[in-house]
């Protein structure tokens, strides 16, 4: 007996993503819905070897389906995701509405997977930002051998990271360079993104940073360990699918370079691609459609006593999103439901 689930989102990147996800690990399914707005009613969506039509998730009735996985902006997610918690289906949720939520555990299941247990008080689970995401995946197994003091990071995030509406937007006005006639202004964008990169995502805060930025702050606090420092710089770059980060780190103990790199080929979810030489690193259109975060160019920072300097590169819609929400539902069956 497996599980009743319902994606929500699913002509989305994300949600689409969700369903290839589901079927390429074999998630137990017993029967599965597809969501969208009214205005996609009946569109047509893969899931394996199946063809799916999608229902309105205005009217849909979450009474009987074991969990649901959100993929919808946050003021779609506030409206619906308490309506599918009170109808007793456990909602893993990709928006950030409920992540700093302390009712509601923010989970990376290679990290804290035994956050699990505490779903019960909303019945909704968070997924992370997908910058945090790769992130935390490599910090935690240094962390846990050299306790990290302080990071800082750079990102270099992809369009698809913004949505259907971004990876458009990159296409067009790539176009549109070549074709003076045809001119195609920013919209998602604050700037042109085509053969451009624009440090800003998401809406500034007071203190000048971007919430973006501060996400990955909050994030890795609440995932990893409250009293790691991050300081980052999020930039959005004409690439499609996969986000990267240079990421330099400051431990309480020293951590030898060859040590590292030997901690992150054994942990879960990595995959170490570190030669020094030309191409023996991995860049973003590598990555896409893998489930692994990459790192290479892991190297001793010799400015302070005890820092590391590595650059980590995975598939956004993947580990940033709809796998992480997969491997979720996965900890939720195994340590919870048993289901399957
Ligand atoms: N892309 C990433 O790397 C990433 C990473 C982490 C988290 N997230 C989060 O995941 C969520 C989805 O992102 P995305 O990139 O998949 O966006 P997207 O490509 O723009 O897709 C949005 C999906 O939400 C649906 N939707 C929007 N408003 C709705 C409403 N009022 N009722 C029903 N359905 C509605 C859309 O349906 P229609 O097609 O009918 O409009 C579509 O299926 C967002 O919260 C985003 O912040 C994204």
């Amino acid at each position: 007996m497996g599980y009743k689930v319902v994606v929500v989102g699913a002509t989305g990147n994300v949600g689409r993503e969700m369903l290839n996800i589901l079927d390429e690990r074999a998630f137990p399914v017993d029967e599965i819905a597809v969501l969208a707005s009214r205005k996609s009613l009946g569109t047509e969506v893969t899931f394996g070897e199946k063809t799916l039509t999608t229902k309105d998730l205005d009217t849909f009735d979450f009474t009987g389906w074991d969990i649901a996985l959100f993929a919808v902006g946050s003021e779609a997610t506030k409206q619906y995701a308490p309506v599918a918690a009170k109808a007793g289906c456990i909602v893993i949720d990709n928006s950030s509405l409920y992540r700093y939520d302390p009712d509601v555990p923010l989970i990376v299941p290679e990290v804290n997977p035994e956050a699990i247990h505490d779903y019960a008080k909303k019945n909704i689970i968070a997924n992370p930002n997908c910058s945090t995401a790769q992130m935390v995946v490599a910090l935690k197994p240094l962390h846990d051998r050299a306790r990290i003091k302080r990071v800082v990071v750079s990102t270099y995030q992809s369009v698809s990271g913004s949505g259907k509406g971004g990876i458009d937007e990159l296409w067009d006005q790539t176009k549109s360079i070549y074709n003076p006639t045809d001119d195609k202004p920013p919209k998602q964008f604050t700037k042109q993104i085509a053969f451009n990169v624009i440090p800003h995502i998401d809406v500034f805060l007071d203190s000048g940073e971007t919430k973006e930025e501060w996400k990955m702050v909050a994030e890795t606090k609440k995932i990893v360990d409250p009293s790691i420092k991050v300081t980052a710089t999020c930039v959005r770059v004409p690439v499609f699918v996969g986000h990267s980060e240079a990421i330099n780190i400051e431990f309480e103990d020293f951590l030898d370079e060859d040590e590292a790199r030997d901690i992150l080929r054994e942990a879960p979810g990595i995959m170490v691609i570190d030669k020094r030489e030309d191409g023996g690193y991995v860049t973003p259109v590598e990555c896409v459609g893998d489930f692994a975060t990459f790192i290479s160019r892991i190297r001793q920072d010799s400015t302070i006593e005890n820092g590391l300097n590595l650059w980590c590169v995975s598939d956004n819609l993947r580990k940033g999103a709809a796998l992480n929400a997969v491997q979720i539902a996965e900890t939720l069956g195994n340590r919870v439901l048993k289901k399957g």
